[in-house]
This record gives structure tokens, C-alpha cells and sequence, in this order.
């Protein structure tokens, strides 16, 4: 497994407390034996997120999302299970063995986009060009240090210079050079000052950079999509912000200087979306460590139809418990302009007079559209459906439809979205699939099965699994569910065993006990058939010896049994 040994995988789920590594993130009550929490992965306003401490292991019955601490931390953080891995052992103050790191590949590509931030800001602190046009926009030194504001000279191979012993391969990879039609490569980024992108761990892994002359085309040029790197998933500034910053407000700005413009003017809490709509992975990541999201877009006719579009966008994942405003700035100002102009407090008030997202959506929908007639009372419910229907059940989805109600002087009321529920009755399953259930749920029940079990001769689907995880259970019988299911991470079954963890048997443990002591009785049944079968097929085929025909007998009594 990424060459981590697997006994330290073990060790690293014992010592920690996935509760622990939870409840930072997510606002955990204690339920029963259990934790809930409304899920951070879907929206909802019902808690259907639930934590186990005694399996170590989270399921949330809404979306089906589940796994142990490394598990939620992956899905959680967007990292890698390497990445994961190290993050809990260092919390746990234990050393992840060596496991080669810097052999993988997306290892090595950080290294890379590293060392071409390095040559960038070097070239800024020698250029004072580059120094004056950060300081002719009024960013200070301290800002642009903050933020590694960096230059790309005017040279066609600067960086390959400087980076020589790195692969052409692996530059072109990192998108730091280009090649042209006749296959000669250059550096994609010249006479640029340049913004490193860093992922939520601060680490490097894009650039944009902007033109420094007027005839420079395009304005500003962006990192294509890399392994490292997907627009529609990382924000310019979240790393910043988040340590910048304990507001649990966030900023939505639609440029690079305008992040770092209102980091200067000491409003810190602000991001931008690269050069792209704002999408729902944007907004969910915010949401998730933020309390209240201000779109702040240019006060120009896009910057208006990016804000519509943000809201659009937001629907689906709205959550009752949280905010999303809407800014908007005087025509012809951006948020770097604003503040500029009109100084931090300005900003500030704007901010505390920004739109409600209903307020937004309403007067959007109301547009051109006279309320005071029937017509146009039909048309405004009629608009209004497709938005109503894209938010999830709850209070502001009920509140939306009484303001509607109220303006169009009609009772609207669209139907609700339907929520499946999928009961599980373990009573249907086979014999195989409760045994697996079973021992993922109460590892220490294994002793039911003697270390002579002859699984392996019973023909059946899931056979193979199930004595796989009967003699990883056999060596480790004090294991949690999430021990044992990262044991199984790079199985062709894994995504099964942890659908089975996450079920609740409603049974307790003397219940599983007797259940397990049925399935090993009819296993054994079922091996003996199959011996008898054999045995008799023998008997008519070639007959049978003197140990084999007492053999025959004997089991056949044991089957009276
Ligand atoms: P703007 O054109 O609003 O630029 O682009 P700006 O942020 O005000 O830039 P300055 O103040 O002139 O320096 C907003 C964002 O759109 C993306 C960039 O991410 C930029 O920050 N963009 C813009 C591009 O990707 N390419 C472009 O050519 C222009
Ligand atoms: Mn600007």
C-alpha cells in the first residue's frame, strides 16, 4: 500500500481516535453509543452522519459516504492516503516508516513546481521593474512576500536553464514549458509577474501570471490543468486565508490582485476562483470551514452574471445553517479598485450591507415582471419552480415558498424531493455475505471458527474473501472494523467490506455470536455434502476402500444429526 507496511497502517487506526480527528472538523453530538453530525459531504438538515468509536469507522445513511479516519480524512481534505497517513501519524506522534515518498510521482512533481517558484521569486527580488509595478499598484512588500509574488523574466528558457537536470517530461507535465509545432520547447510564463497557486496545505501547484505591458496578450496567463492541479477545485488564497485569518466569513473575488489587494488593505479572508465560474466543489469546500460565503464580483454587467451564476450554483448544496451573500460594487470598480479608493471600513460596510442569497434570487425573478397582474404573478411562480426545486427540503426552501406565496398572493407549493431510503434485512443474505458482516462488525467473534475450518472447500461466491479476513481476524482477534477493513484498501472487494461495515445488524453481540455458530454449522453441513457427494460418486465409479467406506458411514450419521 504506497509502501507503507501494513502493521503500521494497523498501529496508526489503534492509536488514534477517530472521534478525535472528526469532531475538529465536524459539530459532533453524542448520540446512544454513537456520534452524529449533519454530513459533510451532501447537504442535508437532518444529522444521518454517524461515527462509530467502538468500529472506528463513519457512514453517513444519506449519501453512503464511509471509511475509517483515513478514510474521512481523504475525502474530508481532498488528500492523498500517503498524504493522510502522515498527517494522522504526526498527531499521533508516531513515525511513518520509510515508505520511498519521493519515488512517487506527484512527490516529485511538487518538488519541481517548488523549485520554479524559487527561480521566480529570486528573478522578483532582482528585478525592480517588477518590484515597482507591485508597488505602483500599492501592494506592499510584506503583502507580496506573503503571497510569493514572483517574476518570470523575458527569456525563452530561463527556467529549463535553471532546472536543467529536470526531465523535459516532467516540466512539460508541471506545465511550466510549452513546445511549438515544430517540437522546440520554451517557458510557458515570460515577462510575467507571477502568483503561485498553493494547494490548502500551502504547498505550490500552479501559477498564474500577469502581463506586465499593455500589448502583452492574454492579461493573464494560468498553469493548464496538471496532476498537481485542477481549477475547478483549488482557490487562489484558501491557504492564506485560513492562516491569515480566523473570520468565519469568506470572500469570493473574482481575481488574483484583488485577493492580494484586499489582504494588504487588512481584510484577509477572501479567495478567488481561477479564471472559472465558481463551482460546486468551491462552494462545498467553503462551507465546510466557513460559516458564511460573500460572492464579491466586479460591478460591471459580468461580474453580475457571475454572481447569478454563482448563485445558481449554490442551490443544490445551500445548508440552513449557513450564509451566502451576494456583493456588489459600484459599476466600473472591482474589489482591488474599491479598496483602494475607498479604504479597508468602506469595503467592510459594503460587506455588512451585501445581499441575501433569497433577496438576490427574488429580485432576479421578479425582473421585468408586474406583480400586480395575474399574468404576471403565473409567470414569476412559474420562473421561480426550477430554482425552488433545486433546493434540498428544509427551512429556507420553506421560507423561499411563503415569501413566493406571499408576493404572488397564491399558495405555491412545490412538491418536496423524495428521499430513498434502502432497508436492509440481513435476513435475505446469504450465508457467506452475514458471516463477512459479522466479523467486519465484531472482529473477536472469529474463535467460532476453528483454525481447521475447511473454508476452502466450500463453493460458493464471497468464499475467498471471507477466509482471507477469518485468518487476518485469527492473528489480530482485539482489532477495530477499521483495522481490519484498511487491511483490505487495495482489495478488488474493498468498496463491498466497508459497504458492510456501515450496515447496522440490530443485532447485539450474543445475537452475532449465535448467527456466526448457525453460518459455521451450515458451512460444515455444506463441506460434508460435498464429501459425501465425492465419496458416493467414488463408490459408484470405483468403489471405495475399507477407511473410505467407514469414512462415508460416519458422516452420513453425523449428518442425522
Ligand atoms: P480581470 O480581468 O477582472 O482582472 O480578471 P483583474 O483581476 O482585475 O486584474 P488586474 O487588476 O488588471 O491585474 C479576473 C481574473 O480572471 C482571470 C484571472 O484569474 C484574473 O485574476 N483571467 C483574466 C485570466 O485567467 N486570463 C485573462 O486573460 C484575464
Ligand atoms: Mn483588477
Amino acid at each position: 500500500m504506497a509502501g507503507i507496511p501494513s502493521e503500521f497502517i494497523d498501529q496508526l487506526i489503534d492509536r488514534i481516535d477517530i472521534v478525535d480527528v472528526i469532531s475538529p472538523r465536524v459539530n459532533l453530538k453524542k448520540a446512544g453509543k454513537d456520534y452524529q453530525a449533519l454530513c459533510p459531504f451532501h447537504t442535508e438538515n437532518t444529522p444521518s452522519f454517524t461515527v462509530s468509536h467502538s468500529k472506528q469507522f463513519y457512514h453517513c445513511f444519506g449519501c453512503g459516504k464511509h471509511g475509517s479516519a483515513i478514510g474521512f480524512l481523504m475525502e474530508f481534505e481532498g488528500m492523498d492516503f500517503v498524504d493522510c497517513v502522515e498527517t494522522l501519524a504526526q498527531s499521533a506522534g508516531l513515525e511513518v516508516p520509510n515508505h520511498g515518498k519521493f519515488q512517487n510521482h506527484s512527490k516529485g512533481l511538487f518538488e519541481i513546481v517548488e523549485q520554479a517558484n524559487r527561480y521566480f521569486v529570486n528573478a522578483y527580488t532582482q528585478s525592480d521593474f517588477a518590484r515597482n509595478y507591485m508597488q505602483n499598484r500599492g501592494i506592499s512588500a510584506q503583502t507580496c512576500q506573503t503571497f510569493q509574488v514572483g517574476f518570470a523574466p523575458d527569456s525563452w528558457d530561463g527556467l529549463m536553464k535553471r532546472l536543467q537536470h529536470t526531465a523535459q517530461d516532467d516540466l512539460l507535465k508541471a506545465g511550466l514549458i510549452v513546445h511549438n509545432d515544430n517540437g522546440k520547447v520554451y517557458d510557458k510564463f515570460r515577462a510575467r509577474v507571477m502568483f503561485p497557486i498553493q494547494d490548502k496545505r500551502g504547498r505550490v501547484i500552479a501559477f498564474g501570471g500577469r502581463a506586465i505591458s499593455d500589448d502583452q496578450k492574454p492579461k493573464y496567463l494560468n498553469s493548464p490543468e496538471t496532476p498537481l492541479f485542477h481549477k475547478g477545485k483549488e482557490l487562489y488564497g484558501l491557504n492564506i486565508a485560513r492562516k491569515h485569518s480566523n473570520e468565519k466569513s469568506i470572500i469570493v473575488v473574482e481575481g488574483y490582485m484583488d485577493v492580494i489587494a484586499l489582504h494588504n488593505a487588512g481584510i484577509k479572508n477572501s479567495v478567488a476562483t481561477l479564471g472559472t465560474a465558481t463551482s460546486q466543489d468551491h462552494i462545498v469546500t467553503l462551507l465546510r470551514s466557513y460559516d458564511e460565503i460573500i460572492f464579491s464580483f466586479d460591478g460591471d454587467k459580468a461580474g453580475r452574471e457571475a454572481a447569478w451564476k454563482a448563485l445558481k450554483t449554490s442551490l443544490p448544496v445551500y445548508r440552513d445553517d449557513k450564509n451566502i451573500k451576494f456583493l456588489f460594487l459600484p459599476e466600473k470598480h472591482d474589489p482591488d479598485t474599491y479598496v483602494k479608493q475607498h479604504g479597508q471600513g468602506a469595503f467592510i460596510e459594503q460587506i455588512n450591507s451585501a445581499m441575501s442569497l433569497s433577496q438576490f434570487l427574488l429580485k432576479r425573478l421578479s425582473h421585468k415582471i408586474d406583480l400586480t397582474s395575474i399574468d404576471g404573478r403565473a409567470r414569476y411562480i412559474d420562473n421561480s419552480r426550477s430554482f425552488i426545486n433545486e433546493l434540498p427540503n428544509g427551512q429556507f426552501r420553506k421560507l423561499l415558498l411563503e415569501e413566493i406565496s406571499s408576493l404572488t398572493k397564491t399558495k405555491v407549493d412545490f412538491k418536496e424531493k423524495v428521499k430513498v431510503n434502502k432497508i436492509q434485512s440481513i435476513d435475505q443474505w446469504t450465508p457467506i455475505r452475514k458471516a463477512i458482516a459479522i466479523l467486519i462488525n465484531a472482529p473477536n467473534l472469529v474463535h467460532v471458527f476453528s483454525e481447521n475450518q475447511n473454508l476452502n472447500q466450500i463453493k460458493q461466491n464471497g468464499i475467498k474473501i471471507l477466509t482471507e479476513i477469518v485468518a487476518f481476524c485469527r492473528l489480530n482477534p482485539h482489532i477495530t472494523t477499521a483495522v481490519l477493513i484498511e487491511n483490505f484498501r487495495e482489495h478488488d472487494a474493498y468498496s463491498h467490506l466497508c459497504a458492510l461495515a456501515t450496515v447496522s445488524l440490530s443485532l447485539n453481540r450474543e445475537q452475532m455470536l449465535l448467527e456466526l455458530e448457525d453460518i459455521r454449522k451450515h458451512f460444515d453441513k455444506s463441506v460434508q455434502k460435498n464429501k459425501i457427494n465425492s465419496l458416493r460418486l467414488k463408490q459408484t465409479e470405483q468403489g471405495l476402500s475399507q477407511p473410505e467406506k467407514l469414512e462415508l458411514v460416519e458422516l452420513l450419521s453425523q449428518q442425522l444429526k
